[in-house]
This record gives C-alpha cells, sequence and structure tokens, in this order.
C-alpha cells in the first residue's frame, strides 16, 4: 500500500502586525465588534512584499526541515488566489526561488478550500508512483485585493504562507481519506479579481482597478458550518472511526463562530478545535498549512495522531482529510 505522508511543515509569515485598534483609527469598527463577530484580534499584513517572497521562506523552510535538497524535490504546488503574477504561477516562483531545478511545479485554485485541493492532488502523483515527493504550499497576499474602504470584508483577512512535504510512504499512514466537493452554482456568494473582457474591438469599459472580494458574509457562513458537518461526519464515517479517535480537528479559520456552531452540531468540544484565528484572520489558503505548521512547532502532533483538517470557500468548495501523522 503507498500512501503519501507529511514529513515536515514550515511557514513564511510577515512580521507586521496590524490590531483591530490599528484598524478602527482608518475606518468605522472596533476591537469589539471584530472580536464579538469573529474571534479576530489581529492579522499579519506585508510590509510591501508580494506572495513569492513568503511562499518562498515557506518552501526553504520546508525544505531544510525534511533534511532533503532543493535538487531532491519532484512536484511543487502552490494553493493561491492571489500569485504575483497570472502567469508564471507562484509554483515556478517558488521554484526558481529555491532553486529546485527538478520539479514540476504549477498552482491549484480552490480559495480557501485551495491548500486540501493542492494536497489532494499531490497525493495522487505520489501514491500513482510519478513523484516520490511535493511541496504543497497554501499562500496569500489577501491585502492587496480586499477593499480597504469596505469594513465587512477587509477586517477578516490577513497574509501569510505556509506548506508541508508530502513523501512517498509503504505503510498506511500519512493523507488516508478525503471528502471533496464544489458547488459552482453558488459562484457569486463570495468572489474576487474579475477580470474585464476590454479590448480593442469592444465597447467594454476598461477595469481601472483590480476587483476587489465581495462576499455575502451570511451565505458564506450558512454554507461552512453544513460542510464542516457533513465533512467531519462522512470522513469518519468512511474511516469506521469515532471523533474520540481524532486528536485535533483543523478547521479553516474564517470565524471562531463558524467553529463554535460546527462544534455544537457535531457535539465535538472545541478543545479538539485547533483553533489561532485570533493572530492571523482569515489567511484563506494559507490558514490550515499555518495552524499545522504551529502545532508542530508546539510539538502537538505525536506520531500516530490522527486529525481531520476541514476547509471551505470560494467557488463555492470544500474539503476534509483525514491524516494519521
Ligand atoms: O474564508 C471563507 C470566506 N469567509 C467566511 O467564512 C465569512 C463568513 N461570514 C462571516 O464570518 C460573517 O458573516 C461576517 C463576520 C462577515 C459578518 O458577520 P455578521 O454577524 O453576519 O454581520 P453582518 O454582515 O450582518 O453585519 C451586522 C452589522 C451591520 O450593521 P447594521 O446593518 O446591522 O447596522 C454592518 O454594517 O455590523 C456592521 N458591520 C460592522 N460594524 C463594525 C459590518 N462590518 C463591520 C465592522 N465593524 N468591521
Amino acid at each position: 500500500m503507498v500512501t503519501s505522508k507529511i514529513v515536515a511543515t514550515g511557514a513564511g509569515i510577515p512580521s507586521q502586525i496590524i490590531t483591530n485598534d490599528d484598524l478602527a483609527k482608518i475606518m468605522d469598527t472596533s476591537d469589539e465588534w471584530i472580536r464579538q463577530r469573529t474571534g479576530i484580534g489581529e492579522r499579519h499584513i506585508s510590509g510591501g512584499e508580494d506572495l513569492s517572497y513568503y511562499t518562498a521562506q515557506a518552501a526553504r523552510q520546508i525544505i531544510e526541515r525534511a533534511g532533503i535538497t532543493p535538487e531532491d524535490v519532484e512536484l511543487i504546488i502552490v494553493a493561491t488566489v492571489t500569485a504575483d503574477y497570472c502567469t508564471p504561477s507562484a509554483a515556478c516562483m517558488v521554484q526558481k526561488a529555491v532553486g529546485a531545478v527538478n520539479a514540476v511545479a504549477f498552482d491549484v485554485t480552490a480559495a480557501c478550500s485551495g491548500f486540501l485541493y493542492g494536497v489532494s492532488v499531490a497525493d495522487k502523483f505520489i501514491r500513482c508512483g510519478v513523484y516520490k515527493n511535493a511541496l504543497v504550499i497554501g499562500g496569500e497576499i489577501l491585502s492587496k485585493i480586499v477593499d480597504w474602504k469596505d469594513r465587512s470584508t477587509c477586517v477578516l483577512f490577513g497574509d501569510g504562507a505556509a506548506g508541508v512535504l508530502l513523501e512517498r510512504s509503504e505503510t498506511e499512514e500519512g493523507i488516508l481519506i478525503e471528502e471533496l466537493g464544489s458547488k459552482g452554482d453558488m459562484y457569486e456568494v463570495l468572489t474576487a479579481r474579475k477580470l474585464v473582457p476590454s479590448n480593442a474591438f469592444n465597447q467594454v469599459e476598461a477595469q481601472t482597478e483590480c476587483g476587489h472580494v465581495t462576499m455575502d458574509g451570511r451565505e458564506v457562513f450558512k454554507f461552512a458550518t453544513k460542510k464542516i458537518v457533513s465533512g467531519v461526519n462522512k470522513v469518519l464515517e468512511t474511516a469506521g472511526l469515532s471523533a474520540e479517535d481524532i486528536t485535533y480537528f483543523v478547521p479553516h479559520q474564517a470565524n471562531l463562530r463558524i467553529v463554535e456552531v460546527a462544534s455544537r452540531k457535531l457535539k465535538i468540544p472545541m478543545d479538539r478545535f485547533y483553533i489561532n484565528i485570533e493572530h492571523y484572520g482569515n489567511t484563506s489558503a494559507a490558514s490550515i498549512p499555518i495552524a499545522l505548521n504551529e502545532m508542530n512547532e508546539k510539538g502537538l502532533l505525536k506520531k500516530g495522531d490522527k486529525i481531520i483538517l476541514c476547509g471551505f470557500g470560494g467557488g463555492l468548495t470544500w474539503g476534509t482529510l483525514l491524516v494519521q501523522w
């Protein structure tokens, strides 16, 4: 039985911290509103560096911790909606930054579920025997696409990158079960960066600025709680496990209240969910790997532990993975 297992984690996080009080100085909001509605206290915001800077930091740390050389890396996948360019991919920029000259590199786009989709794709390449390892990074510079005049969205998001190295394993461990899904008919609920098809031969007005994040927060909230609950139940049922067998549930960090609702519905206590939203806000594709890296650095994950990662976001998309550490 061939599986892929996580052998190292790493992150690249902007050093600039913007608190809720900092935001209240430039817009009509308050620490109280943001904390009560979301659980967010502060977020890391790029000081001007683009995504490639932080994904490269994460990649270097992962490679070093895995004890391999850049030349050993066979596949690089970056999950993002905020790459430096439309082309090249963020993954190709990681390849250049670290000197992973032998790797195949491309991006996946599934918004906040993107890291889980990236891990799923890498897992298939490894299980099929095409590649022996894969660097999978989720990263976002959301601060460059939020509308800083829209207090209902800009206070929610943060910047950062983190990821894992997956390696081929001959034993039953690593990525065990997955449940991914998409609901394109709801795409308008959460959009960003619409590119206008303006050209020299039509009357479409040229775009003056990049399309910002727009979101129907309540719809996303309902969707998110439903998908965490159904995803966790489905993965547990498929695995023949109960919630007690899972050491930690690691949800996408979008809103503390979303996790609290899911925790009540699933009858799984909140202390089994790893939460760090207070210090990062919603970093979209980066949120789950940032949490995983933090847990790993704190020594919370022991060999053999089973964890469930669950994400949801634009698309709309969702994903739940059962992982054995
Ligand atoms: O990563 C996946 C994508 N995103 C999500 O998962 C987000 C899911 N949704 C949510 O987290 C929540 O819906 C929000 C946090 C976005 C909003 O919370 P809410 O409880 O649904 O608030 P609301 O949008 O209904 O707004 C309530 C009030 C409004 O004022 P009125 O109309 O009641 O007078 C807003 O204008 O709060 C006001 N408001 C604010 N007040 C202070 C909205 N944003 C702010 C703000 N500061 N930043």
